[in-house]
């Protein structure tokens, strides 16, 4: 399955780029992973939704090209990071791009609730109208304390974390085949 993983964070350390990055490479064999950083996506203005600049062309069509969308965010003030906002603003205009997409969300914090908080606000923006993206139920991911579950390589050490995305990834590619038949009829 092809699938758009998009980066909260556009910090060069970021743990959640580096949780991205090992998921590419743990799951290569079942998911090919695009991941999207937001550094060059430009602000979102509607005087220029219709003609957008190539930076945000580029990126509205990698996530169109794409089967599925991971979103894998830290928490910012109690919500998604403002990048992400404007990015997802992009994408909910013109060819509206994620609706009916199936998408996931994941999360990584260095405090002890894992993203909670961004996670509800990010749940509620991808059901308004113009994003409609189904989210796979019954999966929440919430990566505490991240920067003690992580080593110096940027590889996840922490068992009960890796063994819990294994079913997660499992669960939504299972979900995705069914949900997409379903959609398609
Ligand atoms: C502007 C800002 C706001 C933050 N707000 C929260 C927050 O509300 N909840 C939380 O758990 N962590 C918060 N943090 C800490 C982040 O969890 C931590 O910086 C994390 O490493 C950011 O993710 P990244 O490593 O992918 O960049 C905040 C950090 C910044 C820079």
């Amino acid at each position: 399955m092809k699938i758009a993983a998009i980066v909260g964070s556009n910090r060069i350390g970021s743990y959640n780029l580096k949780l991205a990055e090992f998921m590419k490479e743990r799951y290569s064999d079942r998911l090919d992973m695009d991941i999207i950083t937001l550094q060059n996506v430009p602000f979102y203005n509607q005087d220029i939704e219709n003609d957008p600049p190539a930076e945000a062309q580029a990126f509205i069509q990698r996530v169109k090209s794409a089967e599925a969308v991971l979103w894998v965010t830290p928490e910012y003030n109690g919500s998604i990071p403002g990048v992400l906002k404007n990015a997802i603003d992009w994408l909910s205009r013109g060819e509206k791009v994620m609706i009916g997409k199936p998408s996931s969300i994941i999360g990584a914090s260095m405090g002890n609730m894992g993203t909670v908080k961004a996670q509800l606000h990010l749940r509620q923006i991808l059901a308004s109208p113009g994003l409609a993206s189904p989210l796979l139920p019954g999966n929440e991911v919430y990566i505490p304390v991240v920067h003690e579950k992580i080593d110096e390589e940027g590889k996840f050490n922490h068992e009960p974390t890796t063994s819990f995305l294994d079913r997660v990834v499992s669960n939504f590619i299972t979900w995705h085949g069914k949900h997409t038949s379903a959609f398609n009829q």
